[in-house]
């Protein structure tokens, strides 16, 4: 189960476990923190999953598809170190990540 570090809009740092095979979307919901919509369920079409991602841990990371990056771009709060967390599926190698959930549009 890898350990991640969650810090929500209002500056609270979360542990949480995260079962492998979960996306980070999930895990984040899973552990009750309820600032993710996901409104679409994780299908990659409403970017209201949106976190950044700690830069040490952001170029480990698959790269965002172009579905993906066409997202983020429709956001007002994109950085360098954005994501959707629906799209990024957790496994023992991200132990230890930190991601920011990014302001609502
Ligand atoms: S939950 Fe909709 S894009 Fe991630």
């Amino acid at each position: 189960m890898p350990g991640i570090l969650v810090t929500t809009r209002k500056g609270a740092e979360i542990a949480i476990e995260a079962a492998v095979g979960l996306t980070l979307m999930e895990a984040i919901r899973e552990a009750g923190i309820d600032e993710l919509l996901a409104l679409c369920g994780g299908c990659c079409s409403c970017a209201t999953c949106h976190v950044y991602v700690d830069p040490t841990w952001a170029v480990n990371l698959p790269a965002a598809s172009e579905d993906e990056g066409d997202l983020l771009d429709s956001s007002d709060h994109r950085s360098a170190y954005s994501r959707l967390s629906c799209q990024i599926v957790l496994d023992s190698s991200v132990a230890g990540l930190r991601a920011t959930i990014a302001p609502e549009d």
